[in-house]
């Protein structure tokens, strides 16, 4: 009893401990990836990873106790007759080969399932976020539908992938049960008639033999169910294996961005076309161009989110094209739609980086802030995407956060689009007075005094 005390403390604290330890790399290894798409992620941080757990881990620490087991019995056996055990071990040992034909198709039906449960996740999550969406429009039960639909694939396909595991399972069980008991205790029989082994040893070893047969047997279904944990493991020791290089650029210095010849297609979709032009230091540059012809690519393409079809980025006369480790660093950015995390307003103007408070004060006033933050504090919490604050606050708060970072080239995509025109004129006399960044800015839309702040406007569609 007290060993058992000590083996269930000792098994869930190292269950947490590499449950951390997991949850850790597979997080900074998504955020390093970057990806548009939620299903996978959040299905390998939640789904995947309590895969592991239960039927990884929580088997292989198993398997250590069951071995001991195994080990202490034999070596018990061994000592009685040695004969006898070896038939005994080689007799619940083989039918384990068995299990090596089903490998295969467990692994498939493991993945089909694992894909399933990232399409239901990101059903869940749309009717989560679409939900106010559906109520509005009476369209609750399509939106509903579709997750029940999701949830019977998945279920469907778990089903599949346990019946298959129990069969087999139930398989080898059997034939353990026939190889491992009735064989050799005939064999036994025969040696004891013969005057081999007395009586005593026979009615022993058989005793004994259920110390050996239960753990193998139970090991033998415990790799069955590792197995089937290898398509998420792959993906687990991705993220394992991934090198986190963080390295923060400072005070870089720069004078020109040149970008020559740059196209990008999609599929057969060419939506940028030999894309020329220069910025220089301090520079404030406008690109006008209509809606949906690429200027957010364009953008994305600059700050190395996206890689282009042919054609280059230059920095400091240092080709940095698709390669967003060197070029990120000289960039802020403006987004259209800013992301905002749930957390404080502290923390989406920071996003966690330590600031002075001067820097930060200053930030909030350049950037328009001072009467949201004096009336509702830093504290405040901006709820899930923002949504306690106005499209103009959120837009205000991404153009602190540009500002806060102090990059060189400061990108600007539709900036002050949701904003009235006073306030975005106020952000642009901000943006295009300040001498210590070059100013990119697209739009479609922008009004004649604003234009007129610009060095140089480039119309893009010509
Ligand atoms: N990931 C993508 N896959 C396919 N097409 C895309 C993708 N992103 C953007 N597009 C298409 O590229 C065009 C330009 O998009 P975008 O750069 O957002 O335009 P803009 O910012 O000028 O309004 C649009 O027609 C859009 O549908
Ligand atoms: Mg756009």
């Amino acid at each position: 009893m007290f060993l058992n005390f000590g083996y269930r403390y000792l098994r869930y604290d190292i269950i947490r401990d590499i449950n951390l330890e997991l949850k850790n790399k597979t997080v900074t290894y998504l955020v390093n990836q970057q990806s548009d798409s939620q299903k996978e992620g959040l299905n390998l941080m939640t789904n995947d990873l309590k895969q592991i757990e239960s039927l990884k881990i929580a088997n292989e620490l198993m398997i250590i106790s069951e071995a001991a087991a195994f080990i202490i019995s034999i070596f018990v056996g061994l000592l009685n007759s040695w004969i006898l055990t070896l038939i005994f071990v080689i007799a619940t040992i083989s039918p384990g080969f068995i299990q090596k034909l089903f490998v295969k198709d467990i692994q498939n039906k493991a993945a089909v399932w694992e894909n399933k449960n990232a399409d239901y996740t990101q059903a869940v999550t749309d009717a989560i976020n679409g939900s106010k969406t559906a109520m509005l429009y009476d369209v609750q039960i399509p939106v509903i539908s579709y997750v029940v639909k999701q949830a019977k694939q998945m279920e469907n396909a778990l089903r599949s992938l346990n019946y298959t595991q129990g069969a087999i399972s139930t398989l080898i069980i059997t034939l353990a049960d026939i190889f491992s008991f009735i064989i050799p205790f005939l064999i036994g029989a025969i040696l004891m008639f013969n005057g081999q082994i007395g009586a005593g040893t026979l009615v022993m070893i058989v005793q004994l033999s259920n110390d050996f047969i239960n753990p193998i047997t139970m090991i033998l279904d415990q790799l069955n169910q590792i197995r089937s944990t290898k398509p998420i493991w792959d993906k687990v020791q991705k993220a394992i294996n991934f090198n986190n290089k963080n390295e923060n650029a400072t005070n870089l210095s720069f004078n020109q961005l040149s970008v020559e010849k740059l196209t990008y297609t999609v599929g057969d979709k060419t939506i940028l076309k030999n894309v020329n032009f220069t910025v220089n230091a301090n520079e404030k540059v406008l690109l006008m161009a209509p809606s949906g012809f690429g200027k957010t690519t364009l953008l994305r393409l600059l700050v190395g989110q996206l890689k282009p079809t042919s054609g280059s980025i230059i920095i400091n006369q240092q080709n940095v094209t698709g390669n967003s480790q060197k070029s990120h660093d000289y960039f802020g950015y403006i987004n259209q739609k800013p992301f905002m995390f749930d957390r404080s307003l502290h923390f989406n103007l920071t996003l966690g980086k330590k600031y002075s408070e001067e820097d930060l004060n200053e930030a909030i006033k350049l950037a328009g802030l001072t009467e949201l933050v004096k009336e509702k504090g830093l504290d405040y919490q901006v709820g899930q995407n923002g949504n306690n604050l106005s499209g103009g606050q959120i837009q205000r708060i991404e153009i602190a956060r540009s500002i806060l970072a102090k990059r060189p080239i400061l990108l600007a995509d539709e900036a002050t689009s949701a904003l009235d025109n006073e306030l975005s004129l106020q952000i642009h006399q901000v943006l295009l007075k300040n001498s210590n960044f070059a100013v990119i800015e697209v739009a479609h839309k922008i009004s004649q005094q604003e234009k007129e702040m610009f060095d140089r406007i480039i119309d893009l569609s010509k």
